[in-house]
Parts: C-alpha cells; sequence; structure tokens
C-alpha cells in the first residue's frame, strides 16, 4: 500500500514535471525556429550572389563525386594536389581557364594535341590517364575551382554551408538561456515588489504583521528528540550497509572498462560507417569458444588500399574525438612493416598487444558458439551497440545473475533443429509449456558453467 501511494505522488511529479517540460520545450522550439530561419536566410542570401563566380558548395560535391577519386586538395595522390590550381598553374605555367577547361573536358585530346604542359605532367605521373569529363559544363568546372581555391579549413571553424547552419543553434541556446536567466530575474524582482506592497497595505490598514518569535536552535531541539537521533542512526548505518555491499558487489565486475589501445581502432568507423560484418574480423565466433581478435593481415585485406581515410573522416576526427586516423593507420603499417612508397612488406614487424577488455574468471565457462550460432543471439545483445563506439568498451557486468537472468527469459531456437525438436517435445510435457526457456534446457545447472 505504502509503496503504491509513493508512486502516485512521484508520478504526479513526474506528470507535472512532463507537462511543463513540453510546454517549455515548445516555446524553445519556436524560438529556435525564428532563429534558425533568420540565419538561413542569410546563407541562402549569400549563396545568390556567389553563383555567378563559382560556387565552392556546389563545387565540393561535384568535386567529391568525380575527383576525389583520384586527387586530394593538399597531397598528391593519383593526380597532383589541387588546392588553388589555377592559380597555380597561371602563375606557373601561364594557362588560363581555356586549358583548364579543355584538360579537365578530355586530357587525353589535350595531350596528343601536343601541348606542351600537358605532356609534361602527363609524363610526370607516369602516364597515368585522367578520366574525361566531357559532361562539365562550364559552371560547373568554375564551381569546382572555386571550391579548390577555397582557403583549408581551420580544423575548429565549419566550412560547408550546411555545417554553418547545425551549429546556428548552439547559438540560439545561449541566447534562450540568457532570456530565461533574465526571466527568473525579473520574476524574482516582482515577487519581493509584491511583498512589499502587501506589507504597505497592512501597514496602511493597521493590522500588524506577526514578528516571528524567537525559536530554540534547531540541532537543540533535534538533539532533545531521542527518538529522532534514534531513527537517523538508523538510516545512516543501512545507508552506508548499502554502499558498502554495493561496493563489494563492483569488485571484479569491470562494466564500462574502456583501455586505451595501442592503436586507436574504431567500431564505429568499420563496422557502423562501413558496415564491415562482425565475423568477417571475428571469425571464430560463430564456431569456437573464443571470438578472438583479428590479426593485423586482415587489416592489411583491406588497408594495403586505404593509406588515408576520406577528408571529411579525418576532420571528424580532430573536432569530435581528438584523433588523427591517418596518423594510426600509419601505426598499422609500421607493427606489420608495410612500406606505403614501395608498396610491400618490409619484414619489419613488431606486433600490436590489444588489450583485452572482456574477461570472465578461469573458473567461469562461456562458449560463443553456443549463444550466436546455436542460440542465434546477436552480438549487440550481449555487447551492446558496438557499430556506435569510437572506442570499444564492456557493455554489459559479466556477472552470473547477467548470464541467469537471460537464460530465464530467453527462450531456445528450436527450429529447424532436429536435435532440438526431440528434447524439446520431452521437456515441454515436462513443464506443460509450448517455449522452452534456456534455464529449463538446463542453463542453470552449476556445472553447465562452472568446471
Ligand atoms: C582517374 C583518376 C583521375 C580523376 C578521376 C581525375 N583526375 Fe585530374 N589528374 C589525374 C592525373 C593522373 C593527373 C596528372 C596528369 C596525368 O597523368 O594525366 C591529373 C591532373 C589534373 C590537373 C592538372 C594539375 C596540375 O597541377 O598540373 C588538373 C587541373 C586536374 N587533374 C583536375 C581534375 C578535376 C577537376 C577532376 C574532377 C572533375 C579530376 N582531375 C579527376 C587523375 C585524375
Ligand atoms: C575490421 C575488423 C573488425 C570488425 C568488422 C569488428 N571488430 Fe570487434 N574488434 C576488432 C579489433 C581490432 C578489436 C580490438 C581493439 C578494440 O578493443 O577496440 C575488437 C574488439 C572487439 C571487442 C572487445 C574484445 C575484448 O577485448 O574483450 C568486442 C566485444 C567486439 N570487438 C565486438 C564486435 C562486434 C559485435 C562487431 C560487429 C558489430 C565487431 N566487433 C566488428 C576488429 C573488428
Ligand atoms: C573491410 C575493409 C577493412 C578492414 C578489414 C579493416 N579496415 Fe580499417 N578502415 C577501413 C575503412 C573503409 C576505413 C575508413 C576510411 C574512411 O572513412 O575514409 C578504415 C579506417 C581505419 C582507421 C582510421 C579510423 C580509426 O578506426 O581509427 C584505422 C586506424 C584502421 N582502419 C585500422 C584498422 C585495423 C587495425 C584493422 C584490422 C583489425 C582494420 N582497420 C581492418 C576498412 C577496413
Ligand atoms: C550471450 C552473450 C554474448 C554474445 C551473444 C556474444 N558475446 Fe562476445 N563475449 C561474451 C562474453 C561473456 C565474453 C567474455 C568471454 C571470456 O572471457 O571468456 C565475450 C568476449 C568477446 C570477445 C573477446 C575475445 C574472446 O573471445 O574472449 C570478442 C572479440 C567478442 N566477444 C565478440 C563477439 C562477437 C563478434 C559476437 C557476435 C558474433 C559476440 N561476441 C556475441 C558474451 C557474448
Ligand atoms: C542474451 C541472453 C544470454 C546471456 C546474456 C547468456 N546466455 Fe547462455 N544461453 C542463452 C541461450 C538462449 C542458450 C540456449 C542455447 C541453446 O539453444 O542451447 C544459452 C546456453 C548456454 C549454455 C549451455 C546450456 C546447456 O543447456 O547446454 C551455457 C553453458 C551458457 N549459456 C553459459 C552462459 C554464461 C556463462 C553466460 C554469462 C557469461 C551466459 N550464458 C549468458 C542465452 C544467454
Ligand atoms: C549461466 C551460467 C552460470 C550458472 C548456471 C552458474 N554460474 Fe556461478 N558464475 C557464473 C559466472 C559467469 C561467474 C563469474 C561472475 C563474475 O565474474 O562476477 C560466476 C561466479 C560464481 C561464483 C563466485 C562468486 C561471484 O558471484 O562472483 C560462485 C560461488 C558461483 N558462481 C557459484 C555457482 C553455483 C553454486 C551455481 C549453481 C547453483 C552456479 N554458480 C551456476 C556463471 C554461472
Amino acid at each position: 500500500m505504502k509503496k503504491s501511494y509513493q508512486n502516485l505522488g512521484v508520478n504526479s511529479i513526474y506528470n507535472m514535471k512532463q507537462v511543463i517540460h513540453r510546454k517549455l520545450s515548445s516555446s524553445l522550439l519556436r524560438l529556435g525556429l525564428i532563429v534558425l530561419l533568420t540565419f538561413s536566410y542569410s546563407i541562402s542570401a549569400q549563396e545568390g550572389e556567389a553563383a555567378q563566380e563559382g560556387d565552392p558548395v556546389k563545387g565540393k560535391s561535384l568535386y567529391n563525386a568525380n575527383c576525389a577519386a583520384c586527387h586530394k586538395l593538399d597531397k598528391k595522390m593519383t593526380g597532383p594536389a589541387l588546392r588553388n590550381v589555377e592559380a597555380r598553374l597561371a602563375e606557373e605555367e601561364g594557362l588560363d581557364r581555356e586549358w583548364l577547361n579543355a584538360w579537365i573536358r578530355n586530357s587525353a585530346g589535350l595531350i596528343k594535341s601536343g601541348d606542351d604542359y600537358a605532356n609534361k605532367i602527363y609524363e610526370e605521373y607516369n602516364k597515368v590517364a585522367m578520366t574525361a569529363f566531357p559532361q562539365l559544363s562550364d559552371q560547373d568546372i568554375s564551381d569546382i575551382l572555386a571550391y579548390t581555391a577555397a582557403p583549408p579549413p581551420k580544423p575548429e571553424e565549419p566550412v560547408a554551408g550546411q555545417q554553418v547552419v547545425v551549429q546556428k543553434p548552439g547559438i540560439s541556446n545561449e541566447i534562450i538561456l540568457g532570456a530565461l536567466a533574465v526571466l527568473f530575474g525579473l520574476l524574482a524582482l516582482a515577487l519581493v515588489l509584491v511583498k512589499k506592497t502587501l506589507d504597505r497595505f497592512a501597514e496602511a490598514k493597521g493590522i500588524e504583521v506577526e514578528e516571528k518569535e524567537k525559536r530554540m536552535p534547531l540541532w537543540k531541539a533535534f538533539a532533545q528528540n531521542q527518538f529522532l537521533v534514534l531513527v537517523t542512526t538508523v538510516i545512516l548505518l543501512l545507508g552506508s550497509a548499502y554502499f558498502v555491499y554495493g561496493y563489494l558487489m563492483q569488485v571484479g565486475v569491470d562494466q564500462g572498462y574502456e583501455p586505451v589501445q595501442p592503436i586507436h581502432y574504431s567500431h564505429r568507423i568499420h563496422a557502423g560507417e562501413n558496415g564491415i560484418d562482425c565475423k568477417y574480423c571475428h571469425s571464430s565466433a560463430r564456431v569456437s569458444k573464443h571470438s578472438g581478435i583479428p590479426s593485423l593481415n586482415i587489416c592489411m585485406n583491406c588497408h594495403k588500399a586505404i593509406g588515408e581515410v576520406a577528408e571529411a573522416t579525418q576532420q571528424e576526427g580532430i573536432n569530435e574525438y581528438g584523433v588523427d586516423y591517418n596518423a594510426e593507420i600509419q601505426k598499422l603499417y609500421k607493427a606489420v612493416g608495410w612500406d606505403e612508397d614501395e608498396q610491400a612488406y618490409t619484414g619489419d614487424t613488431s606486433p600490436v598487444k590489444w588489450i583485452r577488455i572482456h574477461n570472465l574468471p578461469d573458473f567461469a565457462y562461456f562458449n560463443h558458439a553456443q549463444h550466436v550460432t546455436v542460440a542465434g543471439v546477436e552480438c549487440q545483445t550481449c555487447h551492446g551497440p558496438v557499430e556506435e563506439m569510437e572506442i570499444m568498451y564492456q557493455h554489459s557486468s559479466l556477472t552470473m545473475g547477467w548470464c541467469i537472468n537471460c537464460h530465464r527469459e530467453t527462450n531456445v531456437k528450436v527450429e529447424d533443429n532436429a536435435y532440438y525438436e526431440k528434447i524439446h517435445e520431452e521437456l515441454s510435457k515436462k513443464y506443460g509449456v509450448e517455449e522452452l526457456t534456456a534455464a529449463q534446457m538446463g542453463g542453470l545447472e552449476c556445472g553447465k558453467c562452472h568446471y
């Protein structure tokens, strides 16, 4: 009974909070929208002006779609670095926009025509042919060149138009907070004024405002009430016992353990953004007790070709996670002894010692294949949202209670499994149920998990 009253109280406060929260957030939303609209209007106005010359924002997407496979802005790749290419070619080679148009639309044609510089750069890049882009209009090429002429992004400052818009709510949040602070200030002032006016009324009408009589200090009253002292002591004792017990139960539980690994390896980028299947790297999870960490050879299947991440990824790494992804890939190369320039192994290796995160004590037996293959449990059920983890951490507690709870709750998959169908038939008769939990299959027997 007591409990449900408490719940009632908590519930209504909760509801009240929700209503207030909803009202507040809807008005905040409206304010935010107005601010946002104002800003995006000024941005689109700027875009309109820029379009006549060459729009770096459009240029960026054209560049990413057509050129980024072979060119980087600030570094040689298959082709030369393209930052400020128009200005550079004009200054150093006296080449104009017409030459650039001809080159980009059909570089092979220009080379064949005997153009000096075209042949020179073609030789310099070992006669690798650049793709022809006859479909690009003058405006398109203007846009691309405007993008290559844009100053390099500073790490903190957003470059592209979209990103600017995303940042705006941050500013409007500050405005909103400021406005709220002012509002509360005004409210407080109003209250003081109201009290003063009331006092004055009372005085005018001759009503005596009661002066507070001197009370006994609170602690003295408390110390004299033996019952209160007793209750407080009991509560304090129970409280500390609770925390001590909680602390002791934490010993050996490493939930949330998130060590720094020798190479910053991001599951978010590999399993999330690039959708690489867990079992591509943790291939033994399906068939054996252990899931295992992949050998670096598996990494090199891809990383022989991927020496650098995309520029956007690199910026994101620096801005959001403080990690230089490209430097991390260099660590991988160093570990396997890969010479990027020669595209060959040097034989000079230094194995990476990954720090083990999930680790049951020796006296407990856990088998991946049984859970992943036989039971069909998803990796994420036990390991959490791995595809969102920039840094791997232990998601579940891995305590005995955790194993047991799941065995009590999870129904065993028996379809398409002849071995189980027979057992299932017998056991479900024994328990008088349709579905069997892992517990009913014997998943609570000490010997199954303890040697
Ligand atoms: C298939 C790879 C490839 C693609 C795609 C590509 N390029 Fe190139 N580009 C090259 C190579 C290689 C060179 C060096 C000359 C040569 O070997 O043909 C080059 C040279 C150039 C040059 C001369 C630069 C200099 O410093 O002399 C310009 C300008 C250029 N590319 C612009 C572009 C633009 C713009 C795009 C996208 C619309 C593009 N390229 C797409 C491979 C490519
Ligand atoms: C491209 C290879 C690759 C892919 C794909 C991959 N992992 Fe990993 N995984 C690793 C490497 C390398 C480590 C060790 C470094 C670390 O802990 O971050 C690791 C560590 C882990 C660990 C912690 C191991 C420990 O020490 O206890 C778990 C759990 C894990 N991965 C689960 C997953 C899951 C689930 C997926 C799929 C969503 C996945 N991994 C996809 C390479 C990969
Ligand atoms: C199936 C292909 C593939 C495999 C296998 C693979 N990677 Fe990657 N790796 C990628 C891609 C794709 C990127 C991101 C490129 C981008 O976003 O521009 C990347 C990025 C990275 C980065 C930079 C981002 C980060 O995670 O810090 C590192 C370091 C890296 N990989 C290490 C490894 C290691 C170590 C292994 C082996 C355990 C591995 N990779 C296996 C494809 C792969
Ligand atoms: C039923 C829960 C559960 C599921 C499902 C599960 N794991 Fe695990 N995983 C664990 C436990 C528990 C450990 C610790 C095992 C130990 O210390 O012996 C672990 C450890 C690991 C490790 C560390 C190395 C090792 O083998 O001890 C990796 C890597 C891993 N899991 C990856 C995966 C992948 C990938 C999947 C999906 C294919 C997966 N796990 C599914 C519970 C699970
Ligand atoms: C997400 C749910 C889940 C978690 C968490 C889980 N299990 Fe299981 N486990 C199952 C299911 C389902 C089965 C039944 C598999 C089958 O069909 O045989 C099973 C079966 C088993 C079996 C075989 C039981 C038998 O009857 O043969 C063992 C042993 C086992 N689990 C150990 C563990 C241990 C140890 C842990 C904790 C470290 C754990 N499990 C955590 C779901 C789970
Ligand atoms: C589903 C698997 C599973 C079953 C069934 C199981 N245990 Fe455990 N037990 C574990 C795991 C996993 C641990 C390690 C927990 C940790 O490291 O915190 C453990 C730990 C223990 C511990 C060490 C104290 C502790 O909590 O860390 C004792 C004692 C223990 N088990 C006894 C038993 C007894 C007795 C039974 C039978 C009634 C039993 N276990 C059944 C998985 C199981």
